[in-house]
């Protein structure tokens, strides 16, 4: 059987991999600036992480959400620690687009509205009304087209009133920094007025945190820049660590019914612990803490080399511009240099989404080689 072939791949195999490298069978070492897509955040196989999981696998790796897990109730009280938000509720999933699927489906059973309004170069999925709210026609199949959706620019106040005081949104949703579309940040005083016309049309605000969850941005959601209360925030990708897991949390004044949300995987035992596992190592380690100067480091680097003409996002969050497609650039680095980055819609953009346990030499290496790279293309 073929695979159904949807991926364009690199020509590298990982066969293990470990902290911020990765490893393929001939043992060649290469340094992870990707994450797996800003999913590895306490780094690959961290041994905690490994133990908590393998421990959980002898005990019971699953049981349907029909039982008692207080896996389930303890991870709760761990992302309330971390994020604060310990009046909010969680329900938990399985990936990024689940999660997306859930907080507009509640915004729209909460506020009894079925439009939503999201951003110019959003990215929240490729299931139904997750992709529909992404702002890319080519994964939209006429099926996820049926949905009401109106895109608008950052920053644009007016636009915004106009569709809210229409009526009939039930959510706006968000990224405080974009991840796919390439690290764009709507202004301060535009997710302040966001908040307020969400609040005086009866709106929910969604805060998509998928990508920038879990300490990747400084701040443990990127959101928490800004003191504002959105009704959802969703998180996946650095959650697990790899793991497949996904949640949602839910404001205090949306109140859950038996059977309104529910999934078969979503919160099972071993999803729950790995986790805690990455939570317990964000904390031990400081990596949120960390994040920050990692950040500054990173900066002066990228100052220093001429073709970047600006570096965008917060903590390990971050992208270089060049003013050329950086397509070649990014080959040249993995198979000459063997280093991973990502790429984004924006084509003149280099993704850096490194594990969170990066550190300043593995920073200064990209720098030597990006340099050496640069002299090639
Ligand atoms: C901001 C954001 N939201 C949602 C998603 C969808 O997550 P998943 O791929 O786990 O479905 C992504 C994935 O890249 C994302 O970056």
């Amino acid at each position: 059987m073929n695979l159904f072939d949807v991926y364009p791949l690199y020509q590298v195999q990982p066969t293990r991999a470990k902290d911020v490298y990765v490893y393929d069978a001939q043992d060649n070492e290469y340094l992870d600036l990707y994450g797996g897509h800003a999913v590895i955040s306490i780094g690959h196989s961290h041994p905690h992480y490994v133990k908590q999981i393998k421990s959980q696998l002898e005990q019971i790796a699953f049981y349907s959400n029909a039982i008692q897990n207080p896996l389930q109730q303890q991870l709760a009280d761990a992302i309330g620690e971390h994020s604060c938000l310990h009046n909010y509720q969680l329900f938990l999933c399985n990936s990024g687009a689940e999660a997306i699927e859930n907080a507009l489906k509640l915004a729209s059973f909460h506020t009894h509205k079925k439009r939503i309004i999201a951003f110019k170069n959003a990215f929240h999925g490729r299931t139904s009304a997750a992709v529909a709210v992404t702002d890319n026609l080519k994964i939209n199949a006429p099926l996820n087209q049926q949905q009401a959706v109106t895109f608008l620019p950052f920053n644009d106040v007016t636009a915004l009133e106009k569709e809210l005081s229409k009526g009939d949104a039930c959510a706006v949703i968000f990224e405080a920094i974009q991840g796919v579309g390439g690290l764009d940040e709507p202004s301060e005083e535009f997710v302040y007025v966001m908040e307020q016309l969400c609040k005086k049309y009866k709106t929910c605000l969604i805060a998509d945190e998928v990508q920038a969850g879990f300490g990747r941005t400084g701040t443990f959601f990127a959101y928490q820049k800004y003191n504002i209360n959105p009704h959802v925030v969703t998180m996946a990708k650095g959650m697990g660590n790899g793991f497949p897991i996904g949640g949602i949390l839910v404001h205090p004044e949306i109140k859950a019914s038996y059977g309104l949300l529910g999934t078969t995987f979503g919160g099972n035992h071993l999803a729950c612990q790995a986790s805690l596992a990455v939570l317990d190592v964000l904390k031990k380690e400081r990596l949120q803490e960390k994040t920050l100067s990692l950040e500054s480091h990173f900066r002066a680097g990228a100052e220093k080399i001429p073709e970047i003409k600006k570096i965008k996002g917060r903590g390990l969050m971050l992208g270089l511009k060049f003013d050329f497609e950086v397509g070649e650039l990014r080959k040249k680095l993995i198979y000459d240099h063997h280093i991973f980055t990502g790429g984004s819609s924006n084509k003149n953009l280099i993704r850096i989404l490194p594990p969170l346990t990066v550190q300043e030499h593995h920073i200064d290496s990209f720098f030597t080689a990006l340099e050496k790279a640069l002299t090639t293309i």
